[in-house]
């Protein structure tokens, strides 16, 4: 077997046919706005993206699937302009919303797919572009050739490493099988393919999280379980049972095994 041979955005998509979880839709990404807001906004993720990021005060930067504005909100505050892109309108709202609660009108809004044409929704290259744990695509090869042709300077994309931040244990303790599809090493490799040679850092997440009481713990848990029945709800409680702990401070502490890790992949123009 020669590596030439090897099509990695082929092998993309034939592994991501066994996935777990297909591509949502718009819909489904509406409905877990208010959920995945709460989760991600100001979070260490953000924190420790934008530290590898680096970005120049005088650089316009684009945001592709910005969700509620993880990464386009703090980021706006280090940058000259932001455009935060993304097909889920409740998403935007969301962001929208924050945006003028902290007082930030250097982000423009524009709901766009990865499929939509970018031109005629009048969003311009920038110098900067990211695209943070959304390149959940058909066509791996196209998406990224886009975010490079939307670049002038610099592109930053994050990915998924083995099961990134579903936690296979859980999957265990309900009895569902763990399919993440495939990670960040197709990316980098098929990235190479493009004649893109990409550098790769990661971030790691602590695996021990702090919560208010037991009922925010198992709340912090049911993302992962798309529809559960109640048979999977008990196996869901025995799995937070045996992982918490009390804190003196009457607060509690959900530590898992497997760490969560991204990949942060980059390159200049
Ligand atoms: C996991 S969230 C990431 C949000 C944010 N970038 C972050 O890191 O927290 C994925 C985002 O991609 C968006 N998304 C998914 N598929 C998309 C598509 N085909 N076109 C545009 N946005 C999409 C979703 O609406 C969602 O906001």
């Amino acid at each position: 077997m020669k590596f030439q041979d090897l099509d990695w955005n082929q092998m993309w998509q034939e592994g991501r046919k066994g996935k777990s979880w297909r591509g949502r839709k718009k819909e489904d990404w509406d409905k877990r706005a208010p959920s995945f807001a709460k989760r991600n906004m100001e979070s260490l993720y953000a924190q420790r993206f934008l530290a590898l990021l680096q970005p120049e005060p005088t650089w316009a930067a684009l945001d592709f699937g910005a969700g509620p504005g993880t990464l386009a909100l703090p980021l706006a505050k280090i940058v000259r302009q932001v455009t935060a892109a993304d097909f889920s309108p409740a998403m935007l709202k969301i962001l929208n919303q924050e945006a003028a609660t902290v007082g930030t009108n250097n982000i423009r809004t524009v709901q766009a797919s990865w499929e939509d044409d970018w031109q005629q929704l009048d969003i311009e290259p920038h110098d900067l572009v990211i695209a943070s744990r959304s390149l959940s695509v058909k066509n791996l090869e196209a998406a990224l050739t886009k975010l490079n042709n939307w670049a002038t300077k610099r592109v930053v994309i994050s990915d998924r490493v083995g099961t990134g931040p579903f936690d296979p244990d859980l999957f265990a303790a309900v009895g569902r099988p763990l399919a993440p599809g495939p990670d960040y090493i197709y990316t980098v490799n098929l990235l190479y393919q493009m004649e893109i040679h990409a550098s790769v850092n990661f971030i790691d997440l602590e695996q021990k999280r702090i919560f208010t009481n037991r009922a925010e713990a198992m709340e912090s848990c049911r993302w992962m379980l798309h529809q559960i029945n109640p048979e999977e709800e008990k196996g869901l409680a025995r799995y937070v049972d045996q992982r918490l702990e009390s804190l003196p401070n009457a607060t509690v502490a959900l530590t898992r095994r497997t760490p969560i890790r991204w990949a942060v992949i980059s390159w200049h123009k």
